[in-house]
């Protein structure tokens, strides 16, 4: 797949410097939603009796195209973006979405490119994406009791599915494959320890988040979050862990080892232990609003002056200007916010994850 042309240089733009926000976080991730719709309910996202058969997701014509796609790309990374995630709603409901990895991957100073995806159908499209240019899949999965699967999902049967694509992301080599596992207080965590022995020595990573207050719809409840620190001590009664070490800056999830060397898990603790001090994340609408946080309550819409016809040069002050604006950190004030009034954020299905 070869990058559109019109779009492979912007000489010069990526030469000043990066975008730092108010709180000195460089800008380094870009997690772009390519679709809004997703062929699962999980009810701590996108619950049934608001996303029903007659809701109203955006229009095609509403999306951004691959070639709005790319373009933005390359101001994001211009910006200081190095790791691109591409995620929804669900990333593979997007027809040709392998040629638009293979476009996203031509991209100069783009070091890693992932997809985030429910997994039901990773098995028909693993080896083209991994030929086009993806490095690594994560794929959610709460569960691997088809019961509880069937209930976190929204009541979808699609538990063998979405372990045939875990698998034919191994062979296909978007490794290492990570699992994550939103659990629920009450729902699935009884389910955690099964998800541990099923891919413990597998080489795929297992790593567990607690479930968040994204959005407004799922009714969340601080009651129904495990934190992770009792989970961990779970699994640690039956499978001793050791601290591995951190990657690199920024890295979300607090990873262990397997001391007896079978691989590695790792905790995702937004809510119990927030991380907003290193969030280098950028998210980009699938009608291209810019999000500076997950749990944002507005965005910068780059849709309108994109098709308006603005310069590269023009978009990217956008771009640099909003996230040097930037004080999010919302994770770190949750605690101090009035519960009676709550903000109106935005859905996870619609920046994705
Ligand atoms: C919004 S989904 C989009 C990509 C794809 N449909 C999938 O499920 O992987 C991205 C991630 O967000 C997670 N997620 C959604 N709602 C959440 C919540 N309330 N708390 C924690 N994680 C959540 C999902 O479990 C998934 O791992
Ligand atoms: S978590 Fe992913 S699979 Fe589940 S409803 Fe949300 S977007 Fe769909």
């Amino acid at each position: 797949m070869v990058a559109n042309s019109r779009h492979q240089s912007i000489a010069g733009l990526g030469r000043r410097p990066e975008a730092a926000d108010s709180f000195g976080r460089p800008l380094r991730d870009l997690r772009i939603s390519v679709m809004d719709r997703c062929n699962f309910r999980c009810p701590y996202c996108m619950p049934r009796e608001t996303f029903h058969d007659n809701y109203r997701f955006l229009p095609a014509a509403a999306r951004l195209s691959f070639d709005e796609i790319v373009r933005l790309t390359r101001l994001f990374v211009a910006a200081g973006v190095r790791k691109v995630r591409l995620t929804g709603g669900e990333p593979l409901l997007r027809s040709g979405i392998a040629d638009l990895v293979g476009e996203l991957s031509a991209i100069s100073g783009v070091d890693d490119l992932a997809l985030t995806t429910n997994g039901v159908l990773l098995a028909q499209h693993a080896a083209e994406l991994k030929a086009n240019g993806l490095k690594r899949v994560t794929v959610s999965l709460d569960s691997t009791d088809p019961a509880v699967f069937r209930s976190m999902s929204g009541g979808f049967d699609g538990l063998e599915r979405v372990l045939d694509g875990i698998t034919a992301a191994q062979e296909a080599g978007l490794t290492p494959v990570k699992v994550n596992a939103v659990v629920q207080r009450g729902v699935n965590e009884d389910s955690a320890l099964g998800l541990v022995e099923h891919f413990r020595g597998t080489g795929v990573v297992v790593r567990f988040i607690e479930y968040m207050d994204v959005g407004n719809r799922n009714h969340w409840e601080p009651q129904r979050v495990l934190p992770s620190r009792e989970l961990k001590a779970r699994i640690e009664a039956r499978w001793p862990l050791a601290p591995a070490a951190v990657n690199y800056r920024g890295e979300v999830a607090e990873r262990y080892t397997f001391a007896d060397g079978s691989g590695e898990i790792g905790f995702i603790s937004s809510v119990s232990q927030p991380f907003c001090g290193d969030c280098t994340r950028a998210r980009l609408s699938s009608e291209g609003v810019l999000y500076t946080c997950l749990f944002a309550t507005q965005g910068i819409d780059l849709r309108a002056p994109l098709r308006g016809g603005e310069d590269d040069a023009a978009l990217l002050g956008r771009i640099r200007g909003t996230w040097r604006a930037r004080e999010d950190r919302y994770s770190e004030l949750r605690r101090t916010l009035p519960q009676d009034q709550p903000l109106r954020k935005i859905e996870m299905y619609y920046i994705g994850g």
